[in-house]
């Protein structure tokens, strides 16, 4: 379990920054968090850490954006896939569209903004969970 506190915007994509130093091909990793809490600001953290130089935009409405990784990077990781299922009426829209391609496969991590909505799809999977939540001062981030 890591805890980090952030005051600003700027701090969050840090604190991505620094999660994606752990990751590997396969990786699942869950962001949980209110309306607002810095998920999306946490997944452009973390596509800068992997290499990433395109903009990242959330995915409310494509709901899964795919990006590649430059070659030669840490753990195998050829792409990242954001996925954001605040507008999802069910699993099954995810399954449509191709998720299980991605899902825990070793080439790809898989970053998914309100994953309550698809406890079908990852119950038996092992997941990175990362908890984010607003304080007085910013926001507090925990990863299990
Ligand atoms: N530590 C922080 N202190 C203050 N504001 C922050 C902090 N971290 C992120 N923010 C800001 O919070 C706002 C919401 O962030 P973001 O869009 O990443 O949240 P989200 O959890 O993805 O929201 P949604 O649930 O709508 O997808 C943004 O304006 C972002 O810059
Ligand atoms: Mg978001």
């Amino acid at each position: 379990m890591k805890e980090y506190t952030t005051k600003t915007p700027k701090e969050t994509m840090a604190t991505g920054e620094s999660i994606a130093k752990n990751l590997h091909g396969g990786n699942i990793v869950l962001l949980k968090g209110d309306l607002g809490a810095g998920k999306t600001t946490l997944v452009k953290g973390i596509a800068t850490g992997l290499g990433i130089e395109d903009t990242i935009t959330s995915p409310t409405f494509s709901l899964m954006n795919m990006y590649e990784v430059p070659p030669n990077k840490q753990g195998g990781i050829q792409h990242v896939v954001h996925i954001d299922t605040y507008r999802l009426e069910s699993a099954q829209e995810l399954l449509d569209i191709g998720i299980e391609d991605y899902l825990g496969v070793k080439n790809t991590v898989c970053i998914i903004e309100w994953p309550e909505k698809i406890q079908s799809l990852l119950h038996d999977r092992k997941k990175i969970e990362v908890d984010l939540t607003h304080t007085d001062e910013g926001r507090s981030i925990h990863v299990r």
